[in-house]
């Protein structure tokens, strides 16, 4: 089983110091993946994350029957998308990759039918369907739950009609928006997510020919059209990942540049980090936070974008734990996102969770130890809390990290940090 080990002698790990350079968003370039679907030709997307999950979508593009050609090197994908699809996406896929739930919109826009296994929940959550598919029959499809697929068709075609979410989901936005770009007539998605990947997949939709107005803000006015065409489009930069480093800078001290992400969508991190006491600077394709002495604690409340993101709970966490003071942490998007929280006090943090608030008592050092990543963000998170732990912290499960975050390793190395891969004895073998 392979890990991360994390050198801090005293606690006290060497300061950061250095630049990193972030690239394409993971959020963003699998759904702009499953957008080219929607128009025949090749599609070429730039600013491609080199990370495990790319390589998963192309795999399932191409058994959808495109011909992708992903070159990690020069951080692009084409992917030639034929007039006739296959409208089935395997389950041996699609439990490696949630995100392949979003090529059912456009599987249903272009052939009329989709058959997409069931991604089911995973550490964070029970990652519930029920509100692409409500969006999608409101739109004209039937869909039903057949041997663990979601099998949805539209026989007589989408139609574009009214839809409101319960909740600005990420997901089901996505999905019923790239349906709506093909449908006969007019759509309205009310209450819709806004976060910055989702404006960036409205960016390349009406690249591709589509109508859409409203991007940006909480309702969608998307006019069908009878085609679209393929083009060639740049992935937003990695927030999640900018903010990660961010989060490095204030729990390890230094100073961090980081290039490649627009300050604007981490506007409500930077500030919370700026009041706590970092010195943060912001430019047109980046910012720079720096850390001087302990940072002073500060409450968090995940929301949906513009609010504090999910996705940084865990970074957030991690840092109150070394904080000067106490903080609260109170998780709104994902039922079980304090499953971190274990391992964080294994590391010696005080926390104690309570439903969906963590109340975080800061600690000048925490003591390194062997713990385990349940998930992409709590995994990189783990390794930046040993960044303050005393001696040696082996985080296990590392391809968890790796599925969301390209160089780790090499970037940490670069900025400073004793980090090093590892092969760990199974758990059960220790
Ligand atoms: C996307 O997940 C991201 N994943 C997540 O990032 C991110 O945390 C999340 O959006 C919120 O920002 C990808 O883009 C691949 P949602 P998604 O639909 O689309 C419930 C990471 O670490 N819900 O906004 O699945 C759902 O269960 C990942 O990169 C329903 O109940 O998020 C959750 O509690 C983790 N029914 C909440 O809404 C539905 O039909 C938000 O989910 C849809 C969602």
């Amino acid at each position: 089983m392979e890990g991360f080990l994390v050198r801090s002698p005293g606690g006290q790990g060497r300061p950061l110091r250095g630049e990193v350079r972030v690239g394409g968003a993971k959020n963003s370039a699998l759904k702009l993946m499953a957008a080219s679907l929607l128009a025949p030709g090749t599609t070429t997307i730039t600013n491609l994350p080199d990370i495990l999950d790319v390589d998963v979508m192309a795999r399932l593009l191409d058994e959808l029957g495109c011909t992708t050609r992903v070159d990690h090197t020069r951080a692009v994908v084409e992917i030639d998308v034929p007039e006739e699809l296959a409208h089935h996406a395997p389950y041996q896929l699609v439990r490696r990759l949630r995100a392949s739930i979003s090529v059912l919109g456009p599987l249903l826009a272009r052939c009329g039918r989709a058959e997409v296994a069931l991604p089911g929940g995973d550490a964070i959550g029970s990652r519930g369907l029920d509100m692409h598919l409500e969006g999608l029959e409101r739109l004209g499809a039937e869909s039903r739950i057949e041997h663990g697929y979601v099998v949805a068709e539209a026989t007589a075609g989408l139609h574009g009609a009214e839809v409101g979410l319960e909740f600005p989901s990420v997901g089901a936005t996505e999905n019923i928006l790239l349906a709506a770009t093909l449908a006969d007539g007019t759509t309205v998605l009310d209450n819709v997510a806004r976060e910055p990947e989702i404006a960036d997949l409205c960016g390349m939709l009406v690249a591709m020919g589509a109508r859409i107005d409203g991007i940006g803000s909480g309702t969608l006015r998307v006019e069908g059209v009878r085609r679209l065409s393929p083009v060639e489009h740049a992935t937003v930069g990695d927030r999640i990942v900018g903010g990660t480093w961010a989060f490095a800078a204030a729990i390890a001290g230094g100073e961090v540049e980081v290039h490649g992400v627009d300050p604007a969508h981490l506007g409500i991190v930077l500030d919370k980090l700026d009041r706590a006491g970092a010195q943060v600077t912001r430019h047109e394709h980046g910012f720079g936070v720096r850390v001087e002495r302990r940072l002073r604690s500060f409450d968090v409340v995940t929301l949906p974008f513009p609010g504090f993101p999910t996705d940084l709970q865990p970074f957030a966490m991690a840092l109150a734990a070394v904080s000067d003071g106490t903080a609260m942490v109170t998780e709104n998007v994902f039922e079980a996102r304090f499953m971190f929280a274990q391992e964080l006090a294994r590391l010696g943090a005080d926390v104690h969770v309570d439903g969906h608030h963590a109340v975080v008592r800061g600690r000048p050092r925490l003591s390194g130890a062997e713990v385990v990543a349940h998930d992409i963000r709590a995994g990189a998170a783990l390794v930046l809390a040993g960044l303050a732990a005393e001696g040696e912290t082996t985080v296990a499960d590392s391809f968890h990290v790796d599925r969301g975050y390209p160089g780790f390793v090499e970037q940490l190395t670069g900025l400073g940090v004793d980090i090093e891969r590892v092969e760990l004895a199974d758990l059960d073998d220790r």
